[in-house]
């Protein structure tokens, strides 16, 4: 079976020439959830732009499901993903609660009505009930993670890139995500966190990034090896 992300000797580096990661290969299959764990500054979230389309310039090959990304299939390839932004403020950008959760629902052929009754859902289980009329702006941090965690649940995709989902949540905001996460079998996730419980919870496998490349890829034992965690300066 094909594999839905498949990456083969990808590199990346920034326009200033900052390195971030050589020759690395990462498959993701149908309805698989990997975590990915790594030190600050290790590549994480540069890796899920790439895997989006937000970045463009790379060496190496990015292939979503079927689709090797350039220019002609990065509107196909998004279309497939939901990408949760590790900075909320990235994400949120219309003035409403509610225009943001619909944005992307607005381009899919649903009636208004059926656009209502997803936000408003979506909002009721995120624990956002009657915020819809709400300035996006006026929302503390952690409100706005989850206006942008609804935003990209409401959209159903095949492939979930969430970059820190439960970043800035309280306990019991937190569990409901881990919770929705969970139920969530059928899609592909990749999950970015420094939150070992939850990756425990969400993940059958961990991916660990550092020294511009990827350290380990395997079973999730390995976020209780303590030495192992060390030694990737963990
Ligand atoms: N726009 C940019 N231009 C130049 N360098 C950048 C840019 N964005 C990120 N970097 C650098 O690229 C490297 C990887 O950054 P990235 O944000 O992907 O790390 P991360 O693993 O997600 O870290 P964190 O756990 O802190 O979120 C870092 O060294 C960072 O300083
Ligand atoms: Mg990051």
């Amino acid at each position: 079976m094909q594999n839905i992300i498949d990456v083969k000797n990808l590199s990346f580096s920034y326009p200033d020439g900052t390195v971030v990661f050589k020759n690395i290969d990462l498959t993701v299959s149908d309805g698989e959830s990997v975590g990915i764990i790594g030190p600050n500054g290790a590549g994480k979230s540069t890796l899920l732009m790439l895997l989006d389309g937000l970045i463009d310039t790379h060496n190496g090959q990015i292939i979503i499901s079927g689709m090797p990304m350039n220019k002609k299939h990065i509107p196909g390839i998004r279309e497939k993903i939901g990408f949760l932004f590790q900075d909320p403020d990235d994400q949120i950008f219309m003035p409403t609660v509610f225009d943001n959760v619909a944005f992307g629902l607005a381009n899919k052929n649903i009636s208004e009505e059926d656009i209502k009754e997803k936000v408003t859902r979506i909002l009721n289980y995120i624990g956002l009930p009657n915020h819809e009329k709400r300035l996006a702006n006026h929302l503390s941090f952690g409100q706005r993670k989850l206006v942008s965690l609804a935003s990209v649940l409401v959209m159903e995709p095949d492939i979930f890139l969430l970059d820190e989902p439960t970043s800035n949540l309280d306990r019991r905001e937190r569990r409901i995500i881990i919770e929705f996460i969970s139920k969530l079998e059928g899609q592909a996730k990749i999950i970015i966190s420094h939150d070992y419980d939850a990756l425990q919870q969400l993940c059958s496998k961990i991916i660990i990034m550092g020294d511009n490349q990827i350290l380990y890829s395997g079973d999730k034992k390995v976020l209780s090896d303590d030495a192992f965690l060390n030694k990737c300066k963990l």
